[in-house]
Order: structure tokens, then sequence, then C-alpha cells
């Protein structure tokens, strides 16, 4: 190697370094040192260096997290130690048991236990040899798990890299570290929001949807999904370990993420104090735990006391009490959202559970007050779970006056009286109508948001006051506020500049490109990203209004449900006459000619290899010819996309060694914009 290469080499390993120790203190530590857009200047640096230097490209680099290889299958992975699973206690009689069998059984007077959080999630093994991540495991059936190595990279606070030789008490040459892979409640709450967006069916809990998650043979859908790990279990056939504390300790210091909320407990009567504590302030944390984990400290004793069938005798795991209540249901209501969604919520006899009084449960959908057969004046079972809104769990028939009749939906909106509409394929029940009071202020704020028609000054609060006011009836009306400037600036509180700069923001959002138009309408389904598809595939207003189900559907990514939903918004009378009227203020609804850019690919290769999920080779060929690229049949360093599909073969592997970018056809998609 020459003097030039051996400094780029320093470099590659300087920067790899640098940001790995960033990635560490953003997402182990929560406390990090440089802004996002530091950190992206890093992370580019390196990518180009690697990509003008591809032989020195390492599966450890930090830009092969996300990797660009689809898994074909999970390969078996059989565990050097039996995965075993945890026996359940449900009360202090139970640990109080346990301990005494524990305790008689080595002949000791008191056992010291580490107690931690039992986070709601998956267990995996990672498996790291010479400080470097080999493979990463499932559980399976505790003998033989699933390789799921590259979706596991894609877990930031995973290391790819340790420095095993810092702890000089142990030889870490070969250890197997195991945790929980877990989706914080947030990141369960957003994947949710973008699937109801998309008409998808959504996760029941974070649980399901990391597990779902962790399956996906994409691994770059894998990354989209922030998916976190805690680690709890170090292993090594080289070495007899000190303690489960000391263990932890250690995993601490090799830069893995444990969960800080570990304790040693001197004696079972500190446990059962943890278990209490964190019974109580479950709710509290970022992500769902079920119980505590209770585990002997001292290692030497683990292995004395072994295990039976399927679990140790030395660790056991306290499940929290599912906290319920029973109490009526006074009545049942239906509340429209401010999308229109009409829900019906329970009104209940009040009662005390968990810290606060409940008068109100959810009760999701229509569908659910069928299969649960929930009636007005039912007694029912409340619990309130992981999650902070109550639920009826179920009721009690055999509690029930003899005069009880089934819930029946209702037809017209609780609020603006029109009649409602129920969508065949879907339980959702919806108002259409776009001048109804619980919706007005919610599609007017949507409307101007920032992501939206971004105008400054129009925010809540404001919406609100002029919606009250009667300024406002439907966000058309925001057009017409320049008329009523004089009236406007005799509002309390509102100066005749901040009238004026409104005013002027309204006129300046009216450049807002087409795409944001569509999106401010507030179509349900239509979200930023399936507005962007939207503009891109039909180009204008009108044609998008004229096309059929059919013809929407054939625009990548659109289902049957966003498909449905868009025709019938524009079969509104009155969102047609809303649209005519922003169509007369000068709102953009076509795309601007600037933003097609035929040759985007000019001088660019392709080479295709697999079958693409929506579209033949020469249908491929024919969108990177039209945007002014080549395809090309073989694979070269001068080739700058590979674009794969499923069972690709050796001209994958062969851009993966020689680091040409490899797509997908979702990704292909993206950069022609869904044309
Ligand atoms: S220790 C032999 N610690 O609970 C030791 N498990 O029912 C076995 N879990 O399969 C595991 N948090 O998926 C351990 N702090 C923790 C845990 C934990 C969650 C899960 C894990 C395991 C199951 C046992």
């Amino acid at each position: 190697m020459n003097a030039a290469k051996e400094e780029i080499k320093k470099e590659i390993e300087r920067l790899r370094k640098e940001i790995e120790r960033h990635n560490y203190l953003y997402y182990v530590k929560n406390s990090p040192e440089i802004s996002d857009y530091e950190y992206d200047m890093l992370y580019k640096r390196l990518e180009q260096l690697e990509r003008e230097n591809p032989e020195f490209i390492t599966p450890y680099s930090p830009t092969q997290r996300v990797g660009s290889d689809l898994t074909k299958e999970f390969k078996p992975v059989i565990h050097k130690f039996p995965m075993l699973s945890l026996a359940n206690t449900y009360n202090r009689e139970e640990l109080y048991a346990f301990d005494k069998r524990v305790r008689e059984a080595l002949g000791v007077e008191r056992v010291d236990y580490v107690t931690e959080l039992k986070i709601d999630g998956l267990s995996v093994e990672l498996y790291y040899k010479n400080g470097l991540l080999e493979t990463a495991s499932t559980r399976g059936d505790g003998i033989t798990g699933e390789d799921i190595t590259p979706n596991i990279k894609t877990i930031r606070s995973v290391p790819l890299a340790i420095d095993y030789k810092k702890i000089d008490k142990y030889d870490l040459s070969e250890i197997y570290v195991r945790g929980e892979v877990f989706m914080s409640k947030k990141e369960f709450e957003r994947i949710n929001r973008e699937r109801a967006e998309r008409g998808e069916k959504l996760f029941a809990n974070p649980r399901n949807s990391a597990s779902g998650t962790l399956k996906l043979q994409d691994p770059r859908i894998v990354a989209q999904r922030k998916l976190d790990i805690f680690v709890y279990y170090l292993l090594s056939e080289k070495e007899k370990f000190h303690s489960q504390y000391e263990n932890l300790k250690m995993l601490e210091e090799l830069g893995f993420k444990v969960n800080p909320n570990y304790r040693l407990c001197i004696g079972i009567d500190e446990v059962l104090e943890y278990c209490a504590y964190w019974e109580e302030r479950r709710n509290s944390l970022d992500y769902e735990i079920d119980g505590v984990v209770i585990k002997v400290n001292s290692i030497a004793w683990q292995e004395k006391l072994g295990a039976v069938a399927k679990s140790p005798r030395w660790a056991v795991s306290y499940k929290f009490k599912a906290v319920g209540a029973i109490t009526k249901i006074n009545k049942i209501v239906w509340q429209v959202g401010r999308t229109g969604v009409v829900t019906p919520v329970a009104e209940l006899e009040p009662v005390f559970l968990m810290g606060s009084t409940i008068s109100r449960a959810t009760l999701h959908n229509y569908d659910e007050i069928k299969r649960k057969d929930i009636r007005e004046n039912d007694y029912a079972l409340i619990e309130k779970g992981g999650d902070v809104i109550p639920k009826v769990v179920k009721v009690f028939p055999e509690k029930r006056e003899p005069n009880s009749k089934p819930t029946q939906p209702p037809t017209h909106c609780p609020v603006c009286g029109s009649p409602l509409y129920f969508p065949d394929d879907e339980v959702g029940i919806y108002c259409e109508n776009p001048e109804c009071p619980a919706q007005i202020k919610g599609s007017i704020e949507h409307f101007a948001s920032r992501g939206a028609m971004d105008i400054e000054g129009l925010g809540e609060a404001i919406v609100s006051l002029f919606v009250d006011l009667g300024f406002l009836k439907n966000y058309a009306d925001i057009y017409e506020l320049k008329n009523h400037a004089d009236e406007l600036k005799k509002i309390e509180g509102f100066g005749s500049k901040s009238v004026e700069n409104l005013l002027s923001a309204i006129e300046e959002s009216k450049n807002r490109p087409f795409e944001k138009v569509l999106y401010a309408l507030g179509i349900r389904y239509v979200g930023d990203g399936t507005a962007k598809i939207l503009a891109k595939r039909f180009g204008n207003l009108d044609a998008l209004m004229n096309a059929s189900e059919e013809e929407l559907e054939q625009a990548p990514n659109i289902g049957p449900s966003i498909a449905k939903s868009v025709k019938r918004f524009f079969t509104n009378e009155k969102n047609l006459r809303i649209i005519e009227r922003l169509r007369n203020y000068g709102l953009k609804f076509e795309i601007e000619k600037q933003e097609e850019n035929p040759n985007i690919f000019e001088g660019k290769s392709f080479v295709l290899t697999g079958t693409l999920p929506s579209m033949t080779r020469d249908e491929a060929k024919a969108l990177i010819e039209k945007y002014g690229g080549k395809a090309v049949s073989s694979v070269s360093k001068k080739t700058d996309f590979v674009l794969a599909g499923e069972k690709a073969g050796s001209k994958l592997e062969k851009a993966k060694k020689l680091g040409v970018k490899i797509i997908s056809e979702d990704e292909f998609l993206e950069m022609i914009g869904g044309k």
C-alpha cells in the first residue's frame, strides 16, 4: 500500500471511531456532544472515502449499519448456551417461597439478588469475537434461533465493535451478550400514526411492533423504525464470572446499553421493595415493562442451583398485576375527532385506579363494541395496561337488566347531524362534513401548519379564536381574512402590525407547491409522503380529481384505502366548492415544470438484478432511460447503482464487494419521484 492510501485508511479508521463514539453518546448515554449536522458531516465524509476506496469497507463500519442486502431467509443459529425462559411469580408469598427454595438449596441464611426491570420486547443474543459483532440471533425455541445480524446492526445502541481488552480481569475475546430489543412507546405511536395514514393494519402494542420489525427482510426498513436494546446477560465459555452485578457493570463499561434501574438487593425484603416501587411507576417510563427479573447475584451459586426443564432455578420473574376495577358504564357516547373519525367512549361511574379517578374509557370502534357486546348500564372490568388510556376489558352479561339492548352505531354525526359514512372494509365511522364544528378548528390548523401551507402566525390559538369569532368556517376562508383587516385589528391584543404580518404570511402561502396544497386539504390517509407521490404522478389537481380508483392504485405505495378515500373526498360537494375557491385565490394546483428533471440519471449506469416487486426489467429499463441513464448488464467499479429485487444473485454479491450503491425498487421510485 502506498503512503497516500495508508493515510486514507487511517482517516477512515479515525472517522469510524469518532462516529461510533458519537453513536454511543447519543444512543446509549442520551448525551450527545455534537449537533446532528456535525454528525452528518462526519458520516458523509466517511461514506465518501469508503465509496472512493471500497477495499477498506468492513462489515463493522458505521456505514454498514443499514446494510443494503435483502435477507432472503434467516439462517438458523444454534445457541452455545440454551436461552432459557423464567418461571413467573405473581405476589409476595411466591417471592418468599422462591427465596426459601434458593436458601435451602444453597444451605445459607441470606442470598443477595440483582433485580432488573423486565423489558417487554424480544430477547436476542449478540456474539462478539475479538471485539467484533459476528452474529446476532433471536431466541427461537431456546436451542436454535435465527440469524438476524443485518437487522440488529441497524440499532445504533448495539456496538459493532468493543474494546474488550479494556477489562483485564477477564478474557472477553469471545462473549455472548443477551438483551431485550424493544420499541419505545413514542416510536410505536409514530409508526402506528404512519400506518393509519397509509390505511395499513395497526400494531397492537410496542412489543408486536418490535417483533414485526425484527422479522422484516429489508434492513433498510428496519433502520427507519427505531428499535432499541437493553442488555442484561453476559456469557463466555472461557471464563467463570463473579457476579451478575459485576457483569452488568462490565457491560456498561464496554459501551453496551444496560437499563440503569437495576439494583443489588441485600436479601429478599429489598427485592420486594424494588418490585413494589416499580409496580407503582411502570407507566412513567418511555418503554413497556411487564415485571421485574430477580437473579441470584453470585454466579458460583447460580451454577450450584442449575436449571430445571426450561428455566433456571437461580432466577425468577415477578409479573405486575394488570390493574383493574369493576364499575358501571353509564352511557356510551360517540365523539368526533378532528379528522372526522367517530369513536365510542364509555362514560363510567367514577372509580379509583392506579392513582387516579377514572370516569371515561375508550371503546376503540364499533367492531370492538360488537365483539365484546358492550352495552349501556353494563358492569365492566376496566384496566390500565402499559398505556395511560384505560380500556374496557370485558363486561358481565349476568349482571345485566333483562331489558338491556345491544349497542347500535350512530347514523348521524353527533355534532353536526350530517349522515355518517361507513366504509365497507374498515372499522372506522366518519363524518364527512368539512364544516362540522368538531373538525373545523382541526382541519384549519392542519391546513396552516408548518408541513402544509406553513402560514406563520396562524397557530392553534389564533385559529380557535377566529373560528369562535366567526371569521373562519373552513380553510378557504383564510384567504378572505384580508377583507376583514379592520375588524381583526380591533380584536384585543391584536395590533395592526400583527394583523399585517399575518395577512402577508397568508398571501405568501399561495406560493406553496402543489404537493403541499394537496397535503393541506386534509384528505384522510393522505399524509405528506402520499401527497408527494400523488402530486408527481398526476401533475395537477384536475387529473387527480378525475382519476378512477384503479388509476389511483397504480401509483406507487397507494393502496385501496387511500384510493377510495381520495375518490370520496373529491366527490363531496362541499369539498368541491372549497377547492374551487382555493383555485380562484390562486393556490398552486399543478406541479411546477422545473420540478421535473427529465435527466436526473444523466451519465449514470444501472445494473438490474433479481425480480422487482412491481415492475418487469423492461419497465425498469425504460424508466432508467427515460430519465437519461443507461442500463448495463454487468457490475463494475464504474456502475453507479445496482437495482436489486428478490433472489438477486452474483451481481449483488459483486456490487457489495465493490462498494457499488445498491437500491431497492422503492428507493428507485423515490429517486424518480414516484413517476
Ligand atoms: S434474564 C436465564 N433479564 O424475559 C435468564 N430476561 O421470561 C433469562 N426479559 O426471555 C433472561 N427483561 O426475553 C432477563 N432484565 C431481564 C429481562 C429479561 C426482559 C425477558 C427475556 C426472557 C424473558 C424471560
